[in-house]
């Protein structure tokens, strides 16, 4: 039997740990037939040391969404790996700790701008680089935390993912005319890297335990995975400026 994936080439980023999303996309990716490519941030030693763990072998290439360089070569590095691409995971997420945990009101604007760069306006530039690759459509997925709430502890992250949904919208509008559909899934709480560096994050994950109408695991990424991977595929063909909540149904229940 074939994946849903079968013959399409896909460039992951956010792969860090084995609790990273982005690792359970590529995973599932691999399973349902996609070459995949990774890119790698802080370190490409600490991604490879984790795509050891992929079915099958994974080229790493390093790259920071805020480096120009980085971003100007990533079409030649993939294009001479890959040939193209069908599909991009944005799996990225950073805000410096003075943006989190509870003190909203008094974060200067330089921690905001940081989060708002490496969080929303990379969805932007990482398809941009991209974009060479993808001649005969494709379709791009980011990972948001929904963004029509204020959350305990979330704080300047809670901005940052409003302005990705936005972009994610925006960039839906501008790609269309070349058949790319730009889509997000809005997870909940997982203990990543990502949610362990929120102070408080337990707090916020709690949530789910009261409301959640089916039972939410924070230890599984893979359904948030699967999400991404259904939306890389070619059965949401005529779907993009949407956010589908892979949340366990939080988002529909008032109280
Ligand atoms: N964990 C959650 O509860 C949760 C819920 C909803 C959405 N998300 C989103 O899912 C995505 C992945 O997060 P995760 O939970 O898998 O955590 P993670 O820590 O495993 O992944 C975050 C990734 O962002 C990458 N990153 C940070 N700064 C970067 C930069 N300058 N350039 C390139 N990459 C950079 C890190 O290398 C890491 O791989 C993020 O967008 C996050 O906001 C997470």
């Amino acid at each position: 039997m074939s994946g849903i994936l079968e013959g399409k080439r896909i460039l992951v980023t956010g792969v860090l740990m084995e609790s990273s999303i982005a690792f359970h996309v590529a995973k599932l990716a691999q399973e349902q037939g996609a070459e995949i490519i990774l890119t790698a941030f802080p370190r490409p030693t600490l991604t490879e040391r984790i795509a050891k763990k992929l079915p099958k072998p994974a080229k790493v290439i390093e790259l920071d969404v805020t480096n120009e360089e980085h971003l100007a070569r990533l079409a030649d590095v993939v294009g001479e790996e890959l040939g193209g691409l069908d599909g991009v995971v944005h799996s990225i997420g950073f805000a410096p700790q003075d943006a989190l945990g509870g003190n909203f009101l008094n974060t200067p604007f330089e921690s905001v701008a940081t989060a708002m760069h490496v969080s929303a306006f990379s969805l932007k530039s990482l398809t941009m680089a991209c974009l060479p690759l993808m001649q005969n459509g494709g379709s791009v997925v980011g990972l948001t935390f929904d963004a029509q709430y204020a959350w305990p502890q979330y704080d300047w992250m809670g901005p940052a993912k409003a302005a990705l949904e936005a972009t994610n919208r925006y960039m839906a509008r501008d790609l269309g005319k070349q058949d790319i559909r730009c889509n997000l899934i809005s997870a909940g709480p997982i203990g990543s890297m990502a949610a362990k560096s929120i102070p408080g994050f337990a707090e916020l994950a709690s949530v789910w335990d009261n409301r959640s109408p089916l039972e939410w695991d924070l230890n599984d990424p893979e359904p948030a995975g699967r999400g991404v991977v259904a939306l890389l595929s070619d059965w949401f063909p005529k779907t993009t400026g949407e956010i589908i909540h892979v949340d366990g149904g939080l988002h529909a229940i008032g109280a």
